[in-house]
């Protein structure tokens, strides 16, 4: 018996209902979006119903959709970066009562229990440095404006490169803007237990995807990251390494 196994094989659900959950137990409802000090610096992001972009069909998106390892120096332009952020964890929608978000990806019991955190590196009108995505806000919340983030992001992702024209390219250093998602589990769990994990990691590739669709619209190129140092990449964010930590990051840029 291979013990590596138990997450994703998710037995939990066979016994599911025989217990009670914090949901059930009326334990407070997690928060979907991660609080933030009222003084913070915040971004406006271009809505959604103000985009010129994206409008390539579908059929060649996925046609030719594959991983990227090299970006140009180009910069994403402000609506290209609120394009992608709207794609990946975009809301859509929300219930009568105002508790429920629905967004642009699919979520096990709609928990969205990931947060994005974006190291930008050239993103025309935006300082280069550590950001947050308030889905609910559509914005941008400013962590750290830090000209190292970028080398930092890469070296917790075990500084991967690529070889272009003969030299190593570090494509998550020298991309874009790298995208670094963190897990919350509590909000699966809350509702869902121990079987809310696994939920949670199937979560992440929907938003991946989504990334990897919306960047082909607009030109441009992503590869998923797997291989992260998870306690070097938590202390980069600022997280706590328990309640919340990373779990899956990808680099974007220009693609030639
Ligand atoms: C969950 C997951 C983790 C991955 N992690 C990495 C990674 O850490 N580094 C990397 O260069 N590529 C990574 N990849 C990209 C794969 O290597 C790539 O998808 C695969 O080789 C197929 O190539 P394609 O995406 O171009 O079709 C990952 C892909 C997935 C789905």
């Amino acid at each position: 018996m291979n013990t590596y196994h138990d997450l994703l094989k998710g037995d939990e659900w066979a016994v599911f209902g025989q217990f009670t959950t914090d949901q059930q137990a009326g334990k407070t409802r997690p928060e979907v979006q991660k609080a933030y000090p009222p003084d913070a610096k915040l971004i406006d992001l271009v809505p959604p119903e103000a985009f010129n972009v994206g409008t390539r069909p579908v059929i060649d998106v996925i046609r030719e959709r594959r991983s990227h390892r090299y970006f140009t120096d180009g910069a994403l332009s402000l609506e290209e970066l609120s394009f992608l952020l709207w794609a990946t964890q975009g809301v859509r929608g929300v219930s009568p009562d105002g508790t429920r978000y629905y967004r642009n990806v699919p979520s096990g019991g709609n928990r969205h229990p990931l947060e994005t955190y974006l190291s930008i590196h050239r993103v025309e009108g935006v300082d280069v440095g550590l950001y947050r995505y308030l889905p609910l806000d559509h914005k941008l919340l400013l962590l750290r404006a830090d000209q190292e983030v970028g080398t930092q992001v890469s070296q917790a992702a075990l500084h991967q490169s690529s070889s272009h024209e003969v030299k190593e390219f570090y494509f998550i250093q020298d991309c874009a803007v790298a995208f670094v998602w963190t897990a919350i589990p509590y909000r699966s769990e809350w509702r869902y237990t121990t079987a809310g994990s696994k939920l949670v990691a199937i979560d992440a590739g929907h938003i991946c995807q989504n990334l990897y669709l919306a960047c082909g619209a607009l030109g441009l190129g992503t590869c998923s990251i797997g291989a992260i140092n998870r306690k070097k990449m938590d202390a980069v964010l600022g997280v706590d390494g328990e309640e919340e930590f990373s779990f899956y990051a990808a680099p974007v840029g220009r693609v030639e």
